[in-house]
């Protein structure tokens, strides 16, 4: 027998970087991985999470509770408790139909929310409008499914509206306009630029892909992925594209608990308009029919108790340390050619590098950082593969998240070092 049985997905499915990656940072333990994106080990909430849990568990009804399956759509309270707080943060009206529980969804981390709308949506050979860097495992969702990106520029104060259209129009003259059905933007501190786009710009946005829909012949959706929208150090809050007037059954939003409270609880929630809530709760069905509702539960408590809210604002103080350690570094050890954005919150820098200095996972500059133990994401990695376009190969995403402060200022002179020696410096 010559034939595979895999699927088209399955055949289809390439390793996803983030796993080789991991794999390169655990073979050498005497790395310092400003590459993945791990959060601050440091500061997980364990002892809160043992009480919660402890709590949890003290009495048969509120354990047999927690231990039992849930329903698909997620816990209630846990549903009722993340739309009150979305209300909160874009101050808008507790009647507000946009952002009520019923249209909310709790996933296995919103990484699940963004396969599972995809899916709901796209088939194969549709487009996703993409930023240009965007998040990399998204790009693996996209070609996994045979779903083609277009990317859309980054400018300073996040996505260019004018490369937006642009590319909308030239969509709607090759006839392709009809496979377009969303617009994924990773809106705030940004995966891997650190940039966020502004509530007027995510506005604007929306106002364009409804200029095109009736080319398109059906709704042109934007995902917005709020993922580190509470991982902010700097500035004020930036309100979600939901609270765009008339446009909240274009908006699907993701959002998650696992950066602000502890990654490997793996909650994720989205917000989503009919049909697509339904189509996706209906996915989610044969998925997994629900996120762990033990999970839930300590979210639950978390939250009402308060603890939830007070680890967020340490970890915010830590990441701002991070940052501010990281860039102190980099102004210290990289040479002065390179430049790279100061993010407001998130947890990562993007440096640019001169052109002829390649960055790439089999460059020279990447394997004598790996033979100085220290590890970054070749910033091609985060781009789609549109052939529109070619992919800058002289960036890097560099991560404060996981590393102690100590680790980042070594692995920033380390890497400093490796750049000035292929600079001739
Ligand atoms: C931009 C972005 N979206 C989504 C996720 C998924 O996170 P989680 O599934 O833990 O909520 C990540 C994780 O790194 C991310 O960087």
């Amino acid at each position: 027998m010559k034939q595979s049985a895999l699927s088209k997905l399955g055949h289809r499915s390439e390793a996803p970087p983030i796993s080789w990656l991991m794999e390169v940072t655990l073979s050498r333990p005497q790395l310092i991985s400003l590459a993945a994106g791990f959060t601050d080990n440091e500061s997980l909430p364990v002892s809160d999470a043992r009480d919660l849990l402890n709590d949890l568990l003290r009495t048969r009804k509120t354990g047999q509770a927690a231990l039992q399956y849930g329903t698909t759509a997620g816990d209630p309270v846990l549903r009722e408790l993340t739309a009150q707080d979305f209300r909160l943060l874009d101050g808008v009206l507790d009647n507000d139909k946009a952002y009520h529980a019923d249209r909310m969804i709790i996933t296995n981390g919103s990484q699940q929310m963004l396969y599972m709308v995809t899916e709901a949506l796209c088939d194969e050979g549709d487009i996703v409008l993409v930023e240009d860097p965007t998040y990399f495992v998204y790009i693996g969702i996209l070609q996994s499914h045979g779903l083609r990106g277009r990317g859309v520029k980054m400018q300073e104060d996040g996505l260019n509206l004018e490369h937006l259209e642009k590319t909308l129009e030239s969509l709607k003259k090759s006839g392709e306009i009809k496979r377009v059905k969303m617009l994924y933007l990773v809106s705030y501190y940004q995966n891997p630029t650190g940039l966020t786009t502004s509530f007027e710009k995510k506005a604007a946005a929306l106002k364009l892909l409804r200029k095109y829909e009736k080319a398109a012949g059906h709704p042109i959706y934007l995902l917005e992925d709020a993922a580190y929208r509470e991982l902010r150090f700097k500035g004020g809050d930036v309100k979600s594209a939901l609270a765009a007037k008339g446009f909240g059954n274009r908006v699907i939003y993701a959002g998650t608990y696992s950066k602000p409270f502890a990654t490997g609880t793996r909650v994720g929630f989205g917000i989503l308009p009919d049909p697509v809530y339904t189509a996706v709760v209906r996915i989610k069905g044969n998925h997994d029919f629900g996120t762990s509702n033990l999970l839930q539960q300590l979210l639950v408590k978390a939250i009402s108790s308060g603890k939830y809210e007070e680890h967020l604002t340490t970890l915010q103080r830590r990441y701002a340390k991070k940052a501010k350690g990281m860039l102190a570094a980099m102004k210290q050890f990289f040479p002065s050619e390179v430049q790279w954005w100061e993010p407001q919150g998130g947890l990562y820098y993007y440096a640019r590098l001169p052109k002829a200095l390649k960055t790439g996972a089999k460059s020279k500059l990447f394997q004598k950082a790996l033979a100085r133990d220290v590890l970054y994401v070749p910033g091609e990695l985060c781009y789609a593969n549109d052939p529109t376009r070619r992919k800058p190969e002289n960036e890097m995403r560099l991560s404060f998240g996981g590393g102690t402060e100590q680790n980042i200022h070594i692995g920033i002179e380390r890497l400093g070092g490796v750049l000035r020696e292929m600079l001739g410096k």
